[in-house]
């Protein structure tokens, strides 16, 4: 790495006062952490986590200055390891990427070898990124509803936050893999967006707020793939049908919920915990290839919206707020 050579990144800076600021730097390559594989990014996608990592979280970001940024696709420019060559089109997202690894937001990332899979046939660098960390949780979810034995025979799969990144995935992967969706969101003006990419019904998410406490309440839906927790998985729970699975992805409402073990002990019910950042590398590598096969979404170009380096900040506090639609992605090439 010639560290001599500068590139342009998003810098989250901490001041002394503890307030955080955001600017797009020209920084040194000695910026980068030592990795294995230096990577040109071309495109990096926009999450919830990036947007926390933006602000300051520090769950999320322990030490800055730092680059968020969990998603990046790019193209090899040097490799240690003799998995990559100069060249190779590659994908890297999670494990610690944008947490507290320098991460997308920037022309260069600097990575350990295992953290890179290899750009999948039948697939472009702007697709990967559409799909990105949002789309792979979607396929680590319904890879799991299945293994527990969620068919599309067993009835309508619900998704909450279906507006957002993963729940725009998760809406448009479980319609290709033959499933009828129900979309929760609190956005009625995409109901129709929502149908377009593979909704059957959408519901306003507050009739996901619990009424009241029964422990059991009618049966609405066959498993469901969650993106808010809170009040609303335990909502979700307590309606899933006979010996369905409900995928547990996300918090945007809160990381808390309260449920009594009816659902689980009366009706079979398999709650799932989700975790995309460290999933084992072959696992990693099976989905994506799934993604750009069978499995691959439709309508991507419906999906997403490309921004510049420069345009980032001034998404993250929408981000925060849950006022995106669907993937925001940078073109950084
Ligand atoms: N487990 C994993 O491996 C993994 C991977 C990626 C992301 N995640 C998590 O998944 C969640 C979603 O991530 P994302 O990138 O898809 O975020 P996103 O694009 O910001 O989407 C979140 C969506 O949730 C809904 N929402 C927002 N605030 C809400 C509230 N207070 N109550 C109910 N619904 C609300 C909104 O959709 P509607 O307006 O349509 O309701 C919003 O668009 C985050 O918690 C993120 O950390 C987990």
């Amino acid at each position: 790495m010639d560290s001599a050579k500068t590139y342009k990144a998003l810098v989250v800076r901490e001041g002394d006062d503890k307030r955080f600021s955001k600017a797009i730097e020209e920084v040194s390559m000695d910026f980068l952490p030592k990795g294995e594989v230096l990577i040109r990014v071309h495109y990096a996608a926009l999450n919830y986590k990036d947007a926390l990592s933006a602000s300051g979280h520090k769950g999320i970001t322990k030490s800055y200055p730092h680059t968020p940024g969990v998603d990046a696709s790019g193209i090899v420019e040097e490799s240690q390891s003799s998995d990559f060559k100069e060249g190779d089109k590659v994908i890297v997202t999670s494990y610690d990427l944008g947490m507290n690894t320098k991460g997308g937001f920037a022309e260069y990332i600097s990575v350990p070898a295992h953290w890179v899979v290899p750009l999948p046939s039948g697939m472009s660098l702007l697709e990967a990124m559409v799909i990105g960390t949002a789309g792979f949780t979607a396929a680590l979810a319904l890879h799991k509803m299945e293994l527990n034995g969620q068919k599309p025979s067993m009835g309508e799969i619900l998704v909450s936050g279906a507006s957002g990144g993963v729940g725009s995935l998760a809406v448009n992967l479980l319609h290709g893999a033959g499933y009828t969706v129900i979309a929760s969101s609190g956005k009625s003006e995409y109901y129709p967006w929502l149908k377009k990419i593979g909704a059957k019904h959408c519901i306003n998410r507050e009739e996901l707020i619990p009424q009241d406490d029964r422990p059991l309440m009618r049966s609405r839906w066959a498993g469901a793939i969650d993106t808010v927790g809170g009040e609303t998985l335990s909502s979700i729970l307590r309606a899933c049908g006979r010996n369905g699975s409900v995928a547990s992805c996300g918090l945007v409402r809160s990381p808390f919920f309260e449920i009594s073990v009816y659902p689980f002990i009366l009706n079979g019910v398999n709650l799932l915990g989700v975790d995309s950042a460290e999933t084992p590398l072959s696992l990693r590598r099976h989905l994506w290839n799934e993604l750009s096969g069978h499995w691959k979404p439709g309508n991507l170009e419906d999906m997403h919206k490309e921004v510049s380096l420069e345009e980032i900040p001034g998404y993250m506090n929408d981000i925060l707020s849950g006022e995106t639609v669907g993937r925001i992605i940078a073109s950084l090439a």
